[in-house]
């Protein structure tokens, strides 16, 4: 098209939208010079103590799952479509009746409350805030109750108890609290081979030594604004959420955690606990074809396939790989949504593309509100929601809905990912 016919076309103002893709958000502060969640990676390790960030950082043995998370989507490569007209766009997303602003949420963490003062809240407060989920790890320090009227709407991922009195009471407490949505998680028969937690000097309780106390000095920051500050206003950390009843406390020469037996666990307890919670009910640890099928057998309303950031089996498979074969399977019937490896708005594009509803990004955002709390995850979602919304706009699409197999290409060979019969006749 020549220039002069271009001017002569109805010249439209650039959406605000399109604007704020463009330039990006200015932002002042710790965050302003962080422009990607990697950013937020190198910023914390400076924040946080050595066993600490160790902790969030670290994966299972080899760290082979927690690699191939981020691998899957490097051999994806993207196809955009041209002259769309992707003006008006919109990334929200419904999950279970509520429309979210993004296609991503907050994921649960453990120990939150440790890597920002108030953690679990802060990164609640600033979902709501973006008008994105969170989801409140059971393996926290801050009663729930409190988290979900901060930030009400926040969903509860549960470890459950050994015995089904102990399940029940939990799940009476969390339906309680006000809780609509409980996530619970299943790969976890028994805890991970955490060797790189070992290395790190982390463990739970962490155990008082010359070396942790040297590690919390050497992180003046974090000592007074978080650990000084949360002992002085809240007393010592406990886990809260594990049982009914109050746990282990975070520091401790001697008391063992309670990781109350889970290696029974079967299906039976989910139709048990899909008899009794009322409210949404989501399986996250889900990689096998199969176990979708038997979460839809047994009600579940939707499942996160994931292999819990690569920190429980090593070498499991990326939840990338096989989420194509889940969501086929799935249907319509279940939602399915994704964790593992998300760090960019492409990676966000590319498993939406290929069945998920929604992502959960778990430690960028556990980072971020260790370099600068609350204000240091509405950085970390604004950064992600302006990448989703570029990327949306390049590859000619203006919704989530519209991304598709077609979109996406396996790196390596033309069409392994683009059968003929998938590719738009347009
Ligand atoms: C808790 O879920 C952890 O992975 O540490």
């Amino acid at each position: 098209m020549s220039p002069t016919s271009s001017s002569s076309l109805p010249s439209q103002p650039p959406t605000p939208n399109a604007w704020g893709a463009f330039n990006g958000t200015r932002r002042s502060g710790r965050t302003a010079q962080l422009l990607s969640l990697d950013d937020f990676e190198a910023a914390a390790r400076c924040v946080l103590p050595r066993p600490l960030f160790g902790y969030v950082a670290g994966a299972a043995e080899d760290n082979q799952a927690l690699d191939d998370n981020r691998q899957a989507f490097a051999e994806l490569a993207l196809v955009p479509r041209v002259l769309r007209n992707v003006a008006e766009r919109d990334q929200g997303v419904t999950l279970f009746g509520t429309r979210y602003a993004s296609p991503f949420g907050v994921a649960p963490m453990g120990i939150a409350a440790l890597s920002a003062y108030r953690g679990d809240i802060v990164l609640a407060r600033a979902a709501a805030a973006a008008g994105i989920p969170a989801v409140q790890s059971g393996s926290s320090l801050i009663r729930l109750e409190e988290v979900v009227a901060a930030a009400p709407g926040t969903w509860f991922q549960a470890y459950l108890p050994g015995t089904p009195e102990r399940i029940d009471a939990l799940l009476q407490r969390v339906a309680a609290a006000g809780v609509q949505t409980l996530v619970v998680t299943v790969d976890i028969p028994v805890a991970g081979n955490r060797e790189n937690n070992i290395r790190a000097g982390f463990s739970t309780p962490l155990r008082p030594s010359l070396r942790l106390a040297w590690d919390g000095l050497l992180r003046p920051r974090w000592l007074a604004g978080t650990l000084l500050r949360t002992l002085a206003r809240h007393g010592m950390p406990h886990f809260e959420n594990s049982f009914a009843e109050r746990g282990a406390p975070i520091l401790s020469s001697r008391v063992q955690r309670d990781f109350a037996a889970r290696d029974h666990f079967d299906w039976s307890h989910i139709a048990r606990i899909r008899r009794q919670w009322p409210g949404r009910l989501v399986v996250k640890g889900i990689l096998s074809v199969h176990d979708a099928a038997l979460a839809r057998q047994h009600g579940v309303d939707g499942i996160i396939v994931s292999n819990h950031g690569g920190r429980q089996l090593d070498g499991a498979v990326a939840p990338l790989r096989v989420l194509p074969a889940i969501a086929d399977q799935a249907g319509d019937r279940m939602v399915v949504m994704l964790d593992g490896g998300i760090r960019r708005g492409t990676d966000v594009i590319k498993a939406l593309a290929l069945g998920a509803r929604a992502v959960w990004v778990g430690r960028p955002f556990n980072y971020a509100a260790a370099v600068d709390g609350e204000a240091g995850v509405a950085a970390a979602i604004d950064l992600l929601r302006a990448e989703v919304d570029r990327n949306l706009a390049m590859l000619g699409a203006t919704r989530c809905a519209d991304l598709g197999p077609e979109h996406l290409m396996d790196r390596r060979g033309p069409w392994a990912l683009c059968p003929p019969a998938a590719r738009p006749s347009h």
